[in-house]
């Protein structure tokens, strides 16, 4: 293919085509050689160039009303059009053969931009920890707490926590649970559930008899016989030797 004006469609081709404008050759004689417009042209096809991808052998949390999990999922001109367990129906979906990725069994996050790092600090939580933004009652709670440990069978023993994302005075009661609360709830965890980083808290039976004893690096924490632990100090020591001992 040849072009007049070729200095004007090599920019344009290069403004447009970011990485690919190397592939094409100018000649001294003012004209273009597109010889390779062509492999655009098919690396548009393909979906190369617009980021199509296919994923396989993976584990795709696809966070729908049934939580379901699927091992395939395929993206098209940046739209998820295929998601499900066949990689050679997904294939249907596409033009020609899109670049594939065999996850070998792990999790596909999506490439989520958030310069403010919440979505981190989430996932570094200690313990299974447990949101409680759509309690609206201590019963709720109990309930949503309950819920965590039996739904993702949370070894008994282990810490499940709630640390910010909630305020007391969103519950009925305007009140932290109590001990026996907690207690009635989580029966087989200890439980540490703090208003943001900062407190008070509250800890169950099995998470008091853990923050009193004596051997952790901050020394005992104090906590009332309700299980309520003081704003300030004595939930950022409850919170550091969590932080300090769980991953
Ligand atoms: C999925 O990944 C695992 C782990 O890498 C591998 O053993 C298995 O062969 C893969 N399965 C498929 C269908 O590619
Ligand atoms: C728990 O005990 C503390 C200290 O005695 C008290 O300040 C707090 O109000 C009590 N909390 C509840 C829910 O009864």
């Amino acid at each position: 293919m040849q072009f007049k004006n070729a200095p004007l469609f090599l920019s344009l081709v290069a403004r447009s085509w970011v990485g690919t404008a190397a592939a094409i050759t100018a000649q001294n004689d003012n004209t273009a050689v597109c010889g390779t417009l062509a492999d655009v042209a098919q690396s548009y096809k393909s979906g190369a160039l617009r980021g199509d991808l296919l994923l396989f052998n993976g584990t795709i949390h696809t966070m729908d009303a049934g939580e379901t999990v699927a091992t395939v999922v395929g993206i098209k001109d940046g739209s998820i059009v295929y998601v499900g367990d066949s990689a050679a129906d997904a294939r249907k979906s596409f033009l020609g053969s899109p670049p594939t990725i065999d996850l070998g069994g792990r999790v596909a996050v999506p490439g989520l931009v958030e310069s403010h790092n919440h979505i981190v600090l989430m996932g570094n939580r200690p313990g299974y920890h447990t949101p409680l933004e759509n309690a609206y009652s201590v019963a709720d709670v109990q309930q949503t707490l309950a819920a965590r440990a039996s739904r993702d069978a949370v070894p008994p023993g282990s810490f499940i926590t709630t640390i910010g994302g909630f305020h007391s005075n969103q519950f009925g009661e305007r009140r932290l649970p109590t001990l026996e609360e907690l207690d009635a709830a989580l029966p087989q965890h200890p439980a540490f559930i703090s208003i943001g980083f900062n407190g008070p808290s509250v800890t169950n039976s099995l998470g008091k008899a853990y923050f009193e004893s004596a051997n952790l690096a901050t020394g005992p924490v104090a906590i009332s016989a309700n299980g309520s632990i003081a704003a300030g100090d004595e939930t950022g020591k409850a919170l550091l030797t969590l932080r300090q001992q769980l991953t």
